[in-house]
């Protein structure tokens, strides 16, 4: 296979030929849970990971194993993990690198979600996780304590997009030796690579655009090929958290067109953002292709494409804000991203509601703000949407 294909190439050719047997050229779906041996030997070679094949449905699945590959490739990683949510991946990472007595730091706006499994779930466990704005590298560097055995950012954030400088983070969790472990969800391959940059781990939440479709839940773990292996036997095989292959083949075939998904989601965003901008109802924009981002240098030059998800907030505040959502027609209030329909969400009420009112301030979450996941609709479609919503809003400029 050539490593010099472009993106969209790799995404529809790395890792994929006909099926031997049937020569089909679609991934075939395997089911199976059992796998057989030609003797004893080989079942052992493959149980210890030094032959490459499937044991056991739990531990793994070919259609799967495919996947991971071509995810693998296309982040530039030695090896993937595919498991059965991004929480599971998230969840499987964090666990991997951390134990009772042992502390994280953590960028302050980080998903929702993650907040809660570390809040919760892993500080039962003894794990202790400090929110650091970690677009400030002096405040990572002196957060980092004698037990500080990971660092792990998101960027651009969710649903704040807060750009983090990940060359720069990395300088200094590799001059501690931690690794830096990044959710690159937002972002895809396809617009961001993280270890290129520096990075030790990236985390997929596979159900947003790698998927593309609303219709599969899926989470990957990149990494080198020792940590993979560890996270896979000892992580999400004792934890019971496989990818299954109905929802592995569903990934293969929306990554086929995950470039010209993502080329389109970046295209309608940054239309969207440009038109709110100008909006007089409008009070501030989020979004890094805009250049009245701070940041709007950094995306430049970290990100190939500024993403498909612009953030807003409108004059009034929280009860404008969730008007102007259930007014919207074409846009679906909704709890995802990342597919062909326009998805809208109110942070503070939905996805972060886990996170104490008190608190939001500090993860950069407004009550009034809200995200929008631009679909691949036209865009005329989805600003006439948000303009006929905003006429109907009470507030006058
Ligand atoms: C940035 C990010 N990471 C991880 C997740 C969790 O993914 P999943 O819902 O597949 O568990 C989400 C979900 O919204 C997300 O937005």
């Amino acid at each position: 296979m050539s490593k010099d294909w472009n993106f969209n190439t790799r995404a529809v050719h790395l890792e994929q030929t006909p099926d031997e047997k049937t020569r089909v050229v679609s991934e075939p779906i395997v089911p199976a849970v059992a796998y057989s041996f030609k003797d004893a030997d080989e079942a052992a070679a493959v149980v210890s990971g030094e032959m490459e094949g499937v044991y056991y449905g739990r531990y793994g699945n070919p259609t799967t194993r495919t996947l991971e590959k071509k995810i693998a490739a296309l982040e530039g990683a030695e090896d993937a993990l595919g498991v059965s949510s991004g929480m599971a991946a998230i969840s499987i990472a964090l666990l991997a690198f951390l134990k009772h007595g042992d502390h994280v730091i953590v960028t302050k706006d980080v998903y929702g979600g993650t907040h809660k499994f570390l809040t919760n779930f892993a500080v039962r466990y003894g794990i202790e996780a400090e929110f650091v704005d970690c677009t400030d590298v002096d405040a990572i560097e002196k957060a980092i304590l004698p037990n500080t055995k990971a660092i792990y950012i998101e960027t651009p954030s969710n649903p704040g997009l807060c750009l983090i400088d990940i060359e720069a983070v990395s300088n200094i969790s590799r001059a501690h030796g931690l690794p830096l472990i990044i959710d690159n969800t937002f972002m895809t391959p396809c617009l961001q690579t993280p270890l290129d940059l520096g990075a030790d781990v990236v985390i997929h939440s596979a159900t947003k655009y790698l998927n593309g479709h609303g219709d599969a839940i899926a989470g990957f773990v990149c990494a080198d090929q020792e940590m993979i292996q560890r996270m896979h036997k000892d992580f999400m095989g004792d934890l019971g958290q496989p990818l299954n292959a109905w929802e592995s083949f569903l990934i293969l075939r929306g990554i086929k067109t995950l470039g010209i998904r993502v080329e389109k989601h970046c295209e309608n965003a940054q239309k969207v953002a440009e038109f709110l901008e100008n909006h007089p109802l409008v009070e501030q924009v989020y979004y890094p292709g805009l250049a009245s981002h701070p940041q709007h240098a950094l995306a430049k030059r970290q990100m190939r494409g500024m993403g498909g998800i612009v953030s807003f907030e409108i004059k009034g505040g929280v009860e404008e804000g969730k008007k102007f959502i259930s007014l919207l027609e074409l846009a679906m209030i909704s709890f995802s991203l990342g597919d062909p329909e326009t998805l809208v969400q109110h942070p503070a009420s939905m996805t972060h509601s886990s996170i104490p009112e008190d608190e939001l301030k500090f993860f950069g979450i407004s009550k009034g703000l809200i995200r929008l996941s631009v679909g691949l609709e036209d865009a005329v479609d989805i600003i006439a949407d948000i303009e006929q919503a905003l006429i109907k809003l009470p507030v006058k400029v």
